[in-house]
């Protein structure tokens, strides 16, 4: 059989092009003893994979140059010799960005037999769901007298952390960049939503959201949204800062928010956070979120894009803000 694959063929300066990818097809070698064919059928498409493009000592190592990429996706055994993993069986694994690969299942977690999407398990049920969970309950330690504001309120993990933050009782504001996302997240019963492309002073659109204050800030975005929301928290306020994707393309130092004194003076607690560190911690999260997804209490907002061939094109969508809710690609 052979395999599709996307390799990074040159390191981005600034946003990403298609130039700096290219679709390869390789003959996949028949299987050893212990080895599994895997078909894959979705994969995931994340921010952070543009901060791995970037030759730098990091939390996970960069990707190659001229070799396949990597990052989360499902798929099927098609060809069998490990009987921990016959023909049939659904796994996720890290082998995403190709159609097809041989592995011996070092790194595979089986699929669960439970009646949801298998895409579920790249979105809400996975990483983006145990990412917005261990911001809201493990860092930021939610109460449900909290107000909190989420940036990118409309993405994959921003719409979870939205309505997580409703489940547990709180306010909540969320920020996006357009008319069509504020709809999208005001359906999940956020109580305020911020359309920062048709504001001129946000910290002012956030204190208008928020007359009591924030007490938890959930930092997706950074520049602007975390100057804004350092003005408008209350004492002993809360910031995971889960990410700051609007430092991911800039090939200059940008610079930081001018109001950082605030953390002092309202003595505020920021904690970065990586999701993978609580991995441990992933059947506390399944045992709250797996109810909440069978009684419709949360909800599961995608972008899907066809074939390998768009795969790229959903990766860069995510910087031109293209996707609802979870981005994937189906293959
Ligand atoms: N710490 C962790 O372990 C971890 C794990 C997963 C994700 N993350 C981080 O969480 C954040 C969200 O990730 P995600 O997977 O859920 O992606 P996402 O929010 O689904 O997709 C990106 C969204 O960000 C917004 N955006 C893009 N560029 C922007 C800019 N320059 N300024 C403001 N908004 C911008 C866009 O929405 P609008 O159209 O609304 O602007 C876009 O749709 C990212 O920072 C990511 O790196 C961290």
């Amino acid at each position: 059989m052979n395999s599709q694959q996307i390799h990074l063929v040159s390191r981005p300066a600034g946003v990403p092009s298609q130039a700096n990818f290219k679709l390869v097809e390789v003959a996949l070698p028949d299987l050893k003893d212990g080895e599994v064919l895997v078909k894959n059928t979705w994969m995931s498409v994340d921010p952070y994979m543009r901060t791995r493009m970037i030759d730098r000592k990091s939390y996970i190592p960069p990707f190659e140059l001229n070799a396949v990429m990597d990052g989360g996706a499902i798929g099927e055994v098609v060809e069998s010799r490990n009987p921990r993993f016959p023909v049939g069986a659904k796994i996720s694994h890290i082998s995403g960005w190709r159609t097809a690969f041989i592995s011996d299942g070092q790194d595979f977690t089986l699929l669960p037999d439970v009646p949801l999407p298998d895409q579920y398990f790249l979105g809400v049920m996975g990483m983006t769901g145990l990412t917005a969970w261990v911001g809201l309950i493990k860092v930021a330690h939610l109460k449900p007298t909290d107000t909190v504001f989420v940036s990118a309120a409309s993405g994959a993990v921003g719409s979870v952390a939205c309505q997580i933050a409703k489940l547990c009782g709180c306010r909540v504001i969320g920020s996006v960049g357009s008319d069509e996302k504020a709809e999208l997240v005001k359906s999940m019963g956020v109580d305020a939503v911020i359309n920062y492309n048709k504001v001129d002073d946000l910290t002012q659109a956030l204190q208008a959201a928020a007359p009591e204050g924030i007490d938890v800030y959930f930092e997706n975005v950074g520049g602007d949204h975390l100057q804004a929301a350092l003005n408008v928290m209350n004492d002993y306020g809360r910031i995971p800062v889960c990410g700051m994707i609007a430092d991911y393309n800039a090939d200059t130092p940008q610079p930081g928010p001018t109001n950082l004194l605030f953390i002092t003076m309202k003595k505020l607690t920021l904690q970065g956070f990586i999701v993978m560190d609580y991995f441990d911690q992933f059947e506390e999260f399944a045992s709250q979120m797996a109810p909440w997804i069978a009684e419709g209490k949360v909800k599961s907002e995608e972008t899907v894009y066809e074939g390998i061939d768009h795969a790229v094109d959903a990766f860069l969508g995510l910087f031109d803000g293209k996707n609802r809710g979870k981005m994937l690609v189906k293959l």
